[in-house]
């Protein structure tokens, strides 16, 4: 891990012999008027008092106390970078998109990756998962595929995110992380029992974001130019394969460098080593939707297995740019899973829908109303043409010239009736209620996933990661997340209790429970 000799470490002194062959810029206030000294405030006299008509004092000062805007309500650390999509493989057969329309074809894009219960200053060696959000500037628009490093999420009923939030965040009492809420949570909502395998799995704790896979998780729909829909799931695969840290090692990187997987990103890309993904895509037919018996296509705790549903080539995601400013262009970077273009459309997959209500809406108290403004979040392939106006740091009349209403007579912009979204042949029916799904075979796809994805060492290190976790919850939480963990494996329960017990000896007699 080095820190200063890295090209991250060397940013200030590239700007600096970058400059030497320019004249040096004169310091001015935010309105240009020159200063002409830097460290001392504006005094009657040598020792004060100060005078109010310091203006350069007051407005740094002023302007420092509001340079942080709040962090994401998850996802806070993160990590970003730019680059390109290139389409390999033709998928036109599915989706009408004009990102996809022919071989060859590049589209601009910017990446976040993030760690979902995290503040600004958590190691980014802890045990969580990533997340994995991409913002492509197509020329019909831009296209947010706000995904994770797995497959599938812990709830399939959005109706759950805040308190599955606050189950994993610190205790609003003590402040501190605490297990037992996070345990109470899970063993009550067994849904959680497949992503719950893959976070403790050695997947856990990626190495860096360069190796990690990414998953668009929800259900999306695909529309071509017959209007005829699929459904479809997004994968993208690290084409650096999958690395993870070993947890002996967590605390090296944790106190060694806590932003190390930051470090990385920034430094690969700097020294041209350009981190790439293959992407692909999983379909199913409408035929397919109604013969799949086994588990809910539309449920996000559940995958769609390969042999039935086999992954799609489509292309090539490259990062090859750092951002040149990390406030502006990853903390204020902004994703929402409505931001779809035509030929790619929500399906009723629940979680997506409760999602499509969030992501803008935080945004609009994170950042501001006029969030979209910032050139990050702007189209980049096209213009934005609506009736929107005003508001804060709004900084132009958005309607260039033209009419604030609609209807006109004054040539404002007309509705694109050739590009209709919602094409989708979509119908529904049923009688309002709230179904809750608690009980909708929580355990099959787990089942498979120990049984048949993990290997012996693996199983024993995901046994030994949950029991070092579990045991810090309530012996009746412990006997039911058992219960749930028999039904996965009986295997995989038996060596849980007994890593359990084994760190209740250890505790009894004084000593360090963790595993080397
Ligand atoms: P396969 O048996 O064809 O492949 C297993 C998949 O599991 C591979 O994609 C593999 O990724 C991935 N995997 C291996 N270790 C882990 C881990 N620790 N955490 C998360 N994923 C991991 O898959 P099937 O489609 O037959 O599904 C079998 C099980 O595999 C599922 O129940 C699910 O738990 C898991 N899975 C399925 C995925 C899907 O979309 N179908 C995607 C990822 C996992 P790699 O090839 O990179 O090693
Ligand atoms: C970020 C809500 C499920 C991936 C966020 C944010 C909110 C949110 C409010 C903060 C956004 C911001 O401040 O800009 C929800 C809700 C969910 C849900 C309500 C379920 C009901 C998911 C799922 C995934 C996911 C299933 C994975 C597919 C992400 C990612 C970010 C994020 C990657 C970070 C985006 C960034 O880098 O700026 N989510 N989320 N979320 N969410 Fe979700």
């Amino acid at each position: 891990m080095e820190l200063l000799f890295d090209e991250a470490g060397k940013q200030l002194t590239n700007f600096h012999l970058s400059q030497k062959v320019k004249p040096t810029r004169k310091l001015t206030t935010e309105d240009g008027r020159p200063i002409e000294n830097k460290t001392a405030l504006l005094t009657a006299g040598p020792r004060g008092p100060a005078l109010l008509t310091d203006h350069v004092f007051i407005e740094e000062n002023a302007h420092f106390n509001r340079e942080m805007v709040p962090d994401r309500v998850v996802h806070a650390k993160g990590a970003g970078a730019f680059g390109h999509f290139k389409v390999t493989h033709d998928i036109s057969r599915y989706t009408k998109a004009n990102i996809f329309s022919k071989i060859g074809k590049v589209t601009p894009l910017a990446v976040r990756f993030s760690i979902v219960v995290t503040n600004s200053g958590t190691p980014d060696s802890t045990r969580d998962v990533r997340g994995f959000s991409i913002k492509f500037y197509s020329e019909e628009g831009n296209w947010d595929l706000v995904g994770n490093n797995f497959p599938v999420f812990w709830i399939r009923d959005p109706m759950q995110f805040p308190s599955l939030i606050h189950s994993l965040r610190a205790n609003p009492v003590t402040g501190l992380r605490a297990p037992d809420a996070f345990w109470d949570f899970a063993s009550l909502r067994p849904e959680t029992m497949h992503q719950l395998l893959m976070v403790f799995s050695d997947r856990g704790i990626p190495q860096t974001y360069r190796h990690l896979n990414g998953f668009g998780v929800n259900t999306f729909v695909l529309v071509n130019k017959d209007d005829e829909s699929f459904f479809c799931k997004f994968h993208y695969i690290s084409n650096q394969g999958i690395k993870n840290i070993p947890v002996h090692k967590v605390p090296m990187y944790a106190a060694g460098d806590p932003d190390h997987a930051r470090r990385d990103l920034y430094n690969s890309i700097a020294e041209g080593k350009y981190p790439s993904w293959t992407m692909y895509i999983q379909v199913m037919t409408q035929q397919q939707f109604i013969e799949t018996k086994a588990f809910n296509p539309l449920d996000d705790t559940k995958v769609w297995p390969h042999k039935d549903f086999p992954l799609i080539e489509v292309g090539q995601i490259v990062l090859d740019k750092n951002p040149s400013s990390f406030h502006g262009e990853v903390e204020q970077i902004a994703f929402c899973v409505a931001n779809l273009v035509p030929g790619i459309e929500p399906s009723m997959d629940k979680v997506l829908q409760g999602r499509a209500f969030s992501y803008a809406d935080t945004q609009r108290y994170r950042i501001g109303p006029n969030f979209k403004e910032l050139p990050v979040n702007s189209p980049l392939s096209c213009s934005s043409n609506n009736y929107l106006i005003m508001g804060p740091m709004n900084s132009k009349y958005m309607q260039k010239d033209g009419p604030a209403h609609f209807p006109n007579s004054y040539s404002g912009p007309q509705p694109d009736k050739e590009k209709k979204f919602f094409s989708q042949k979509l119908s529904t029916s049923g009688l309002v209620d709230r179904y809750d799904d608690v009980d909708d075979n929580n355990f099959g796809q787990p089942k498979i996933f120990y049984e048949k994805v993990l290997n012996p060492d693996e199983s024993l290190r995901l046994a030994a990661n949950i029991a070092e976790n579990l045991q810090h919850a309530s012996s009746t939480t412990q006997n039911l997340m058992l219960e749930h963990l028999n039904r996965v494996s009986e295997d995989l329960g038996q060596n849980v209790k007994d890593g359990l017990n084994t760190r209740q000896r250890l505790r009894q007699e004084g000593k360090s429970t963790t595993e080397e």
